[in-house]
């Protein structure tokens, strides 16, 4: 079966039980600055989960484009993938546990269907909590389907619970359902949900009954829901007998598009078939973002930032298999002819696609040429040296002046012979971070009239309140200035009107949500020009030396909040906050507004 195949099929089934089909959307989520990508198809719908009408009515499904980077370094292996596709059924205040698992259990095993056969299947389901009980409600629907309670795990929230895809909203137990192999288990305690290679999810059911509060509470939904997700191309794998999604149909136009730039043939040798899968995901990920509605050009933020690593990890991976000249382009092209079917918008949007990748190529190239240029020159003296080791003071040097990346220093090593010395690499960086923690408190100390941990936490919330104005309210607006004692921050900022108390809330709430996600907060020294470049704010008419310090909140791999060209001091993580609180707006000049807000803990 192929993926357009078993689309349809999903689709006509739940339609022939009362679902109405609606629009998958966009791949970066309105609004939400809780996560940078759709992640799941439930994600457009929270609000509907949580208790709106849909237009559509209470049946609904759908296919939906995601994304999901938090496992990026595993992909290569023969199931991760950064975008996938997902299938989705919801219920909104109409079936619960036993209409939904029933549905689930008619289409996946129906020779009709998808006819996968039973004892192919394991089913998990909540262990119970103190926040909610045992699902024995699933459980015993699953066995009156003829699933034995062999088959049956028990597994806790971290496995068997599902969202809030923030750190608020709608959400449930869930109960998911598994293919076997058929391989033998890899011990007494493997079952389904076990890791060992056995067993494979490819669907999940969720009973949203509860909505997570800011206090971290339970409480129960008045209209419960449900919110299924299949995953495409893991269904697609074993339908059809194959191990691998890599192996599926969905990636044979791209891999053959990988395989004839670098002309090598898929299956000879392991570490080249990982580059090749490694290439496949990212690209197509980079093009279906690129081919968004709401599409996004490689940054050094957010998911710009996102977009660039994967952009920058294909071409090296092209590297690794040797591949010469422009590339990304034909495998793009690849992409997009295997999905405008269902995806037009990756045609119409081809021209943009085509462009960014090519310039975000070119851009790493010319990183990669300076930093081979360089060590080209420090070559004849390295050579000198009997041992063919090259000393990570100079691998350092490369990485800190060239932005050249320490593995590539160790490939070209090799090339020669040499080794990199690994462990002064890391010791110089570890240095340079310490002394650029260390400039921040001489700045601290001159620079902020309170020192106290209370005043740094303040400066902290300053970067966080200011992140989320401009979120709420646009990006015209700029710090004007701000005053920290110990009792309360004050922050002036551009903005024509005054804010509504809906807006006054929101910014609020955007700046708790930070400080919920305890997010690290990291400082580089670079030049104004990079800062800038890299999507730093830096405040207007501001004297700035040539090299500047640049504060960002937020991990660089999971997307950042916010990154400013700052002295400092600020705290190490966002949760040493307490809570933020503004308590009052008001106007301070023509055209600049004035907020006063207090943490307490
Ligand atoms: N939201 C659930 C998941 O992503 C089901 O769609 O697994």
């Amino acid at each position: 079966m192929t993926a357009d195949e078993l689309r349809s099929k999903y689709i006509e089934f739940f339609k022939a039980r009362g679902h109405t089909q609606i629009q998958g959307k966009s791949l970066i989520p309105d609004n939400d600055p809780t996560v940078l990508f759709t992640t799941a198809g439930m994600h457009p719908l929270v609000p509907y989960l949580l208790g709106q009408e849909h237009p559509a009515g209470k049946r609904l499904v759908d296919y939906q484009k995601c994304i999901r980077t938090g496992d990026i370094d595993e992909v290569g292996d023969p199931s991760h993938l950064t975008f996938f596709e997902m299938l989705g059924n919801w219920s909104l205040g109409d079936y619960f546990k036993e209409g939904a698992i029933r549905m689930s259990f008619e289409f996946l095993t129906s020779p009709q269907w998808l006819g996968i056969p039973v004892e192919r299947l394991g089913v998990t389901v909540f262990a119970g909590d103190e926040d909610a009980p045992r699902d024995e409600e699933s459980a015993a629907v699953w066995r009156s389907l003829g699933i034995p309670e062999s088959r049956i795990s028990y597994l806790p929230k971290k496995d068997n619970w599902w969202g809030p895809a923030g750190a608020t909203g709608p959400c449930g137990p869930d109960s998911e359902m598994f293919y076997d192999f058929g391989k033998e288990p890899c011990g007494p305690d493997c079952g389904p949900g076990c890791s060992c290679g056995k067993w494979l999810e490819i669907w999940n059911d969720v009973f949203m009954q509860y909505n997570k509060t800011s206090g971290g509470t339970y409480e129960a939904l008045a209209r419960t829901c449900v919110d299924t997700g299949m995953g495409i191309e893991r269904t697609v794998t074993i339908l059809n007998g194959q191990q691998s999604v890599y192996d599926t149909e969905i990636f044979a136009g791209i891999r053959g598009a990988v395989e004839k730039a670098a002309a090598y043939r898929y299956g000879g040798d392991e570490a080249k078939d990982r580059s090749v899968r490694i290439i496949c995901d990212h690209v197509r990920s980079a093009v279906f973002i690129l081919g968004d509605p709401k599409a996004v050009s490689p940054s050094n933020l957010g998911a710009g930032y996102v977009l660039r690593r994967l952009i920058r990890r294909a071409v090296r991976h092209g590297r690794k298999l040797g591949i010469e000249g422009p590339w990304l382009n034909s495998v793009a092209g690849a992409v997009v002819e295997g999905f405008k079917g269902p995806y037009p918008e990756l045609a119409e949007n081809q021209a943009f696609i085509m462009e960014e990748l090519d310039k975000e190529g070119e851009k790493f190239s010319e990183t990669l040429q300076k930093g081979e240029h360089e060590f080209e020159k420090l070559l004849p003296n390295l050579l000198k040296d009997p041992r063919k080791i090259m000393s990570g003071r100079l691998a350092f040097r490369l990485y800190d002046t060239y932005g050249f990346p320490i593995e590539l220093t160790e490939e070209l090593a090799a090339e020669r012979g040499m080794t990199v010395n690994r462990e002064e690499f890391d010791g110089a960086f570890k240095k340079h971070q310490e002394l650029s923690r260390a400039g921040s408190e001489q700045v601290f100390k001159g620079g902020l009239q309170d020192h106290s941990e209370i005043a740094t936490k303040y400066h902290t919330a300053t970067h966080l309140l200011h992140g989320a104005l401009r979120m709420v309210l646009g990006d015209h607006v700029a710090q004007k200035g701000s005053n920290i004692t110990a009792e309360r921050m004050r922050f002036d900022f551009s903005h024509p009107a005054p804010m509504t108390a809906e807006e006054i809330q929101r910014v609020q709430d955007i700046v708790n949500e930070q400080i919920r996600r305890d997010l690290p907060v990291s400082m580089e020294v670079m030049s104004l020009e990079e800062a800038k470049a890299g999507g730093a704010i830096a405040l207007f008419g501001e004297k700035y030396e040539s090299q500047v310090k640049v504060y960002t909140i937020g991990d660089p791999s999971a997307g950042v909040f916010s990154r400013e060209v700052c002295g400092g001091p600020h705290v190490d993580r966002t949760g040493v906050l307490g809570s933020f609180k503004i308590q009052k707006e008001q106007s301070s000049s023509a055209g600049v507004r004035r907020i006063r807000a207090v943490l307490n803990s």
